[in-house]
C-alpha cells in the first residue's frame, strides 16, 4: 500500500504515519527524520540541509529528490510506504510521479491533514520527541508516562530546534508559498482526500482505516 500524507508542519503527519506503519506493517518514511538522522551523523547532507532546517527554510529540490529516490528502493519498500514529508514543491511532485513510474507503483491514497492556526501552534510548542527511536509525544495531548523519558525505549526525550517560535513562523510562511500548492495538484489529479486534523489522533486514525479500507476492497 502507498500512501501520501499531506499538511502544515505540526498537523499530525508523523503521529498518524507511525500508526499507520503499527497497523500495515508498510515503513514510515519521514525525510524530516532522514534529515535529522544525517544532520547528526554529520554526513554531507546532513552538513548541506542544517542551515535550511534551522532557519525553517526548505532543503534544495534536487537532494530531496536523490533522498526519496534511494529510500524508496531499499527492500523494506517492496510492499508500500507511508510517505511523509515529501513531496513539499511541485518540483517534487513531478519527480515523485516519474519515480512510481519508473517502478510501476501506483498511490492508493493521497491525505491532507487540514489544521487550523491555534492547533498547529499548540500542537508545535509542545511537541516532544525521542532522540533515540523517533516517537513524538506531546506534553498534554500526548504525554509519556515519565515526564522526559520514552515510554518505547526509555530514551530522553527533546524539543526540536526548528519547533522555536520564529522557525515555526517561518516554516508556516514557507508552507503556505510552497506546499500548499500541491492540494490544488492532487486535487486535480482526483486522488486527494481531505481530513479534518483538528480532532483527536485516534479519530483521524480511524477516518484513515475506513478510507484505507475502501481502498482495499475496490483493489
Ligand atoms: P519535517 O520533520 O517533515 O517537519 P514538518 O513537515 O514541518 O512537520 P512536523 O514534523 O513539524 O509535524 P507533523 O505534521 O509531522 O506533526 P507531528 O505528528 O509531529 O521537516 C523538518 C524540516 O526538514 C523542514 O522544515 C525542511 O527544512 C526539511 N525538509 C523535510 N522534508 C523536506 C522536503 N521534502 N523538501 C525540503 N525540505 C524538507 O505532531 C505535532 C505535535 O502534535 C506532536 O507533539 C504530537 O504529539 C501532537 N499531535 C499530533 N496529532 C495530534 C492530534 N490529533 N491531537 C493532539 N495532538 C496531536
Amino acid at each position: 500500500m502507498y500512501i501520501i500524507l499531506l499538511g502544515a508542519p505540526g498537523a499530525g503527519k508523523g503521529t498518524l504515519a507511525k500508526m499507520i506503519e503499527g497497523k500495515f506493517d508498510i515503513p514510515h518514511l519521514s525525510t524530516g527524520d532522514i534529515l535529522r538522522d544525517n544532520v547528526n551523523r554529520k554526513t554531507c547532507v546532513g552538513n548541506q540541509a542544517m542551515e535550511y532546517m534551522n532557519n525553517g527554510k526548505l532543503v534544495p529540490d534536487d537532494i530531496m529528490i536523490q533522498i526519496v529516490k534511494g529510500r524508496v528502493l531499499e527492500e523494506d519498500c517492496k510492499a508500500g510506504f507511508v510517505l511523509d514529508g515529501f513531496p513539499r514543491t511541485i518540483k517534487q511532485a513531478e519527480a515523485l510521479g516519474l519515480i512510481f513510474d519508473e517502478l510501476d507503483i501506483k498511490i492508493d491514497a493521497i491525505f491532507n491533514l487540514e489544521a487550523s492556526p491555534k492547533t498547529i501552534i499548540e500542537r508545535l510548542s509542545g511537541r516532544r520527541t525521542c532522540g533515540n527511536c523517533g516517537a513524538i509525544y506531546h506534553i498534554n495531548n500526548i504525554p509519556s508516562k515519565v515526564e522526559g523519558k520514552c515510554d518505547k525505549c526509555g530514551d530522553r526525550l527533546y524539543q526540536r530546534d526548528d519547533d522555536k517560535k520564529d522557525v515555526v513562523k517561518e516554516r508556516l510562511i514557507v508552507y503556505k508559498a510552497q506546499t500548499k500548492k500541491l492540494i490544488s495538484y492532487y486535487e486535480k489529479q482526483g486522488s486527494l482526500c481531505e481530513i479534518n486534523a483538528n480532532r483527536k489522533a485516534d479519530e483521524m486514525f480511524m477516518e484513515v482505516c475506513k478510507s484505507l479500507g475502501r481502498v482495499i476492497k475496490s483493489g
